[in-house]
């Protein structure tokens, strides 16, 4: 059964810096991904407190959110059959030390708070994350 999905990615401030924008853009096609929608940008640390609202009460969320506000940043919209959880795989875990080969963050990540990469983690939270960078 098909199943066409879409996700929201980010390239994070770490991997901009490193011009890495268009590798990883690479993989994501070389994946199979469509990129649907993309810009560059630069968030205040408010909306970025508000994008990672779920993590709130963790001990790295005020770290996160300066860092996610700290530079340029490429959100897109990527499509794919399966696209959450394929890119989710293609990302690779959250610390880049147990990703696994051949993923983004295994290649280019630098330590888990720096790790290149955001995606959503369920199809539910793809389609807030989209509207939160794209609903004009
Ligand atoms: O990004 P991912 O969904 O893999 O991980 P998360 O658990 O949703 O955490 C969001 C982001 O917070 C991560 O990508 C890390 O950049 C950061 N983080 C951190 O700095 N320190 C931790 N112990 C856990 C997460
Ligand atoms: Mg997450």
């Amino acid at each position: 059964m098909s199943n066409l999905e879409r996700t929201l990615s980010i390239i994070k401030p770490d991997a901009v810096e490193r011009n890495l924008e268009n590798e990883i853009k690479k993989m994501f096609i070389e994946n199979g991904f469509k990129i649907i929608k993309e810009k560059k940008i630069q968030i205040e640390k408010s909306e970025a407190e508000t994008f990672y609202k779920v993590h709130e009460t963790k001990p790295f969320y005020n770290d996160l959110c300066a860092y996610l506000s700290s530079g340029p940043i490429v959100v897109m919209i990527l499509e794919k059959e399966n696209a959450v959880l394929g890119n989710r795989d293609l990302m690779g875990a959250t610390n880049p030390k147990d990703a696994k080969d051949g993923t983004i963050r295994k290649k280019y990540g630098i330590s888990i708070d720096k790790n290149s990469v955001h995606g959503s983690d369920s199809v539910e939270n793809a389609k807030i994350e989209i509207d939160f960078f794209f609903r004009d």
